[in-house]
């Protein structure tokens, strides 16, 4: 791809502060707007962010910005460097140059704005661990010994949000890939964050959870006015259902707009088409 970046140009009318997330996509789409209003309330600011990690640099002068409310695919090839940078997000590690801000917070003191989904992860059955337990642990802040009768309630209803309500008292050992991903989903939304992080959420989850996860995420950001970044290779399931498509290659920004847009760009075609059985292929590590 030669023409970087995508978008930008005149600015344009701002969108109505009372907007709902719907709203002001249909707005942004009437306008042609590739980017979102640089006037409109931020969650996250990434603002000229550079990571050098063992002397090379993995993320090179990266900006840009995700509103309220807005459902953000963040794609690029292995290595592009995705990782790297929400783990600046989350404040696991500290750009070398250039800052992240979380709701105008650095995110060492905005941890509790950020929800993560982490890639499937397997458990060993002789972890005694329920549903339960694992999503009292995101509000304690440690593994409870005792789960008192508000905190299961708690669980009980941000489970019952992503279609999980009986999985409550299942041992995580006996879940299936899709059944996983809705209780990481209930804990990673059960401290009412303001940006939710997917890294490959669905990466290890069969073809029909898949669409369903997705589908559930999309409905509970724009629901909830939720800020979501989705990391995915597979970009031909999520285009549509994404507002804006942030696209990172050899740590740069390539592109950044509306998914229309992007996809019409050849290096983007070709990555979705390429992404399904990329995905295909990691899920089966
Ligand atoms: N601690 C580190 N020291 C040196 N190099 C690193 C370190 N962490 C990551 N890298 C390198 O940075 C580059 C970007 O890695 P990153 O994991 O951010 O990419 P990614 O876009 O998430 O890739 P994938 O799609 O495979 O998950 C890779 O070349 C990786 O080898
Ligand atoms: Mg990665």
């Amino acid at each position: 791809m030669s023409d970087v970046p995508v978008g930008g140009g005149e600015p344009q009318a701002p969108t109505p502060a009372w907007a709902t997330s719907l709203e002001r996509r249909e707005h942004a789409q009437k306008l042609k707007q590739t980017r979102p209003d640089p006037g409109a309330p931020r969650v996250l600011d990434v603002d000229h962010v550079s990571i050098e990690r063992g002397g090379k640099l993995i993320v090179d002068d990266v900006s840009f910005f995700i509103p309220k409310g807005e459902f953000v695919c963040l794609c690029g090839p292995n290595g592009a460097g995705k990782s790297t940078l929400l783990k600046a997000v989350m404040g696991l590690l500290e750009p070398t140059r250039g800052k992240v801000r979380i709701g105008g917070e650095p995110p060492e003191r905005a941890r509790h704005k950020v929800g993560y989904v982490p890639q499937r992860k397997s458990y060993s059955m002789d972890f005694p661990a329920r549903s339960v337990e694992l999503i009292t642990a995101a509000v304690r802040g440690r593994w409870p010994a005792h789960v008192k009768p508000e905190e299961r309630e708690r669980a009980r209803a941000v489970l019952a949000k992503v279609g999980g309500e009986k999985l409550l008292d299942k041992p995580l050992a006996g879940l299936s890939g899709g059944e996983t991903q809705r209780v990481f989903l209930a804990r990673a939304l059960v401290t009412e964050p303001a940006l939710v992080i997917l890294d490959e959420p669905t990466a290890g989850v069969d073809v029909s959870g898949r669409a369903e996860l997705l589908r559930l995420m999309v409905e509970i950001s724009r629901s909830d006015e939720l800020a979501a970044i989705l990391v995915t290779h597979n970009l031909g399931a999520v285009a549509h259902t994404a507002e804006r498509i942030v696209y990172l290659e050899a740590g740069r920004l390539l592109g950044w707009g509306l998914p229309d847009e992007l996809l019409g760009q050849s290096s983007l075609t070709a990555l979705a088409f390429a992404g399904t059985d990329h995905a295909r292929h990691r899920d089966e590590e």
